[in-house]
């Protein structure tokens, strides 16, 4: 049954990419409703979650004890030198379990440094992953796990849905970002240098089988990373909500992910110490990603990821500047959406009409980017690029994500437009009364 749902979908995709440059964005939305109607019954496993301070201790207290030959743990240098894997380690050590360390994973996980990661991890006969970092870190992790359970097929051919026959090595996660989510996702982003573009491998079975979110590795995250992460954990609650495969679950994780996203994320911005909003956040990071591995994201990611390939943008950075850019647009086809989501970001009350509501959250993550420090527009953006990167970034959209309204190529380009290097900027939210 799961198998043939797996195959309808592929099916339903393809006709939808074929379909993309004749069929109008009324016929596109509906082509994405059906598809919707399909993956909602696609079972997603989940991690066991531990929480806490300290509980990336008690993740490798867990995993010394599943018998695994050699774990390997995937990260970055900047983790590793700053000694957050001691907790890790020693209950591994404690636990009697056998690991050896790839610190290596640079912003975006580019793909020869994963097949470096992926000889490390044959050549010391490792059977699991503990994924530890922030997305570059646990979506490389993700992609090893496929790629060893599946020889030769390369990355680039396991780009796409499900594109991996054997089922993918163990993994467990520890996130030290608040924002990717990609502890409870089925996706892994991957870059891919030589063609500057950003490669996304879909497999349910890549779900991690346990997740730490422990806030006491975030509090050194410098603020304008905790800014970023934070706002792509928010774009993944607002996309998941506002489009057309929200199920009654991905719903209340997205609700409750922005509840505390818009109650943690200026703390935790200013008091990045503060053990309390780095946890909230934390969790506010994984509700998301439960969200939209199961509803899928919009324009905003589809967007991000080619200014990520072309510019090497942070994810998160590349999220926040689009973000109120394609929620105004989507405005007209979600006002009840939005203002639900004012209600639930504490900016207005139930009592209110919709309409005000939905303008009062626009204004509200105008308003939270201003005092994060988020930038209007993408200083790398070039004229010259924008038709390629709107075309790049429409067919991801119009070939797998169920948005409230779609855009053409050239309503695309007009609103990448928007975040050039002195275009007219948009009028500075209003500061809050003292
Ligand atoms: N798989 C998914 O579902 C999913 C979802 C969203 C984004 N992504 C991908 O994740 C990647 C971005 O991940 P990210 O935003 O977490 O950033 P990242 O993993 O690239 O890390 C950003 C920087 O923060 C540093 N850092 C991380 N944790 C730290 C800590 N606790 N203290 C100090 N420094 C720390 C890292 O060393 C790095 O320099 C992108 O490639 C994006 O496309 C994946
Ligand atoms: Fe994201």
């Amino acid at each position: 049954m799961r198998q043939d749902l797996l195959v309808f979908l592929k099916e339903l995709l393809l006709f939808s990419a074929a379909t993309k440059d004749t069929v109008r964005a009324a016929g596109l939305g509906a082509v994405m409703r059906g598809v919707g109607m399909v993956t909602r019954f696609i079972p997603i496993p989940q991690p066991t979650l531990l929480v806490g301070p300290g509980s990336s201790g008690r993740l490798g207290q867990a995993v010394a004890g599943f018998g695994h030959s050699k774990i390997l743990i995937v990260t970055d240098s900047i983790i590793s030198k700053l000694g957050l894997l001691t907790p890790l380690t020693d209950a591994l050590t404690a636990g009697g379990a056998q690991f050896v360390v790839f610190d290596e994973i640079t912003p975006d996980a580019p793909i020869p440094l994963i097949e470096t990661a992926i000889e490390f991890y044959q050549s010391n006969n490792c059977d699991a992953i503990v994924a530890f970092g922030g997305g570059s870190s646990m979506d490389a992790s993700k992609a090893i796990a496929v790629s060893v359970a599946n020889p030769g097929k390369s990355l680039r051919s396991l780009a796409g849905y499900l594109k991996g026959l054997r089922a993918p090595v163990k993994i467990y996660a520890v996130p030290t970002t608040a924002g990717t989510g990609s502890e409870v996702t089925v996706a892994a982003v991957i870059s891919d240098p030589a063609n500057q573009r950003k490669l996304v491998i879909v497999d349910p079975r890549m779900v991690p089988k346990m997740a730490a979110l422990d806030p006491s590795l975030m509090t050194g995250l410098p603020p304008h990373i905790t800014a970023a992460t934070g706002i792509d954990a928010l774009t993944h609650a607002v996309e998941a909500f506002i489009g057309n495969w929200k199920t009654p679950y991905s719903d209340g994780m997205a609700l409750s992910a922005v509840g505390l996203i818009f109650e943690n994320l200026r703390t935790a911005y200013t008091d990045g110490k503060n053990l309390a909003a780095r946890e909230k956040m934390a969790l506010a990071s994984t509700y998301a990603g439960f969200a939209f591995t199961r509803a899928n994201v919009g324009y905003v990611h589809a967007i991000a990821h080619q200014f990520g390939g072309k510019y090497h943008t942070p994810h998160g950075l590349a999220n926040a500047i689009m973000l109120p850019h394609v929620l105004k647009y989507s405005a007209p086809n979600i006002t009840e959406k939005l203002a639900q989501l004012a209600v639930r970001a504490k900016v207005g009350t139930e009592e209110e009409s919709s309409e005000v509501l939905a303008q009062k959250f626009l204004d509200a993550v105008d308003q939270l980017n201003a005092d994060l420090g988020i930038p209007l527009v993408l200083d790398a953006l070039q004229e010259s690029d924008i038709p390629d990167l709107a075309r790049a970034a429409c067919h991801e959209a119009h070939t797998g994500y169920p948005v409230p309204r779609y855009m053409t190529q050239a309503q695309c380009e007009d609103m990448i437009r928007k975040v050039l290097p002195g275009a007219a900027k948009v009028a500075a939210p209003k500061k809050k009364k003292a």
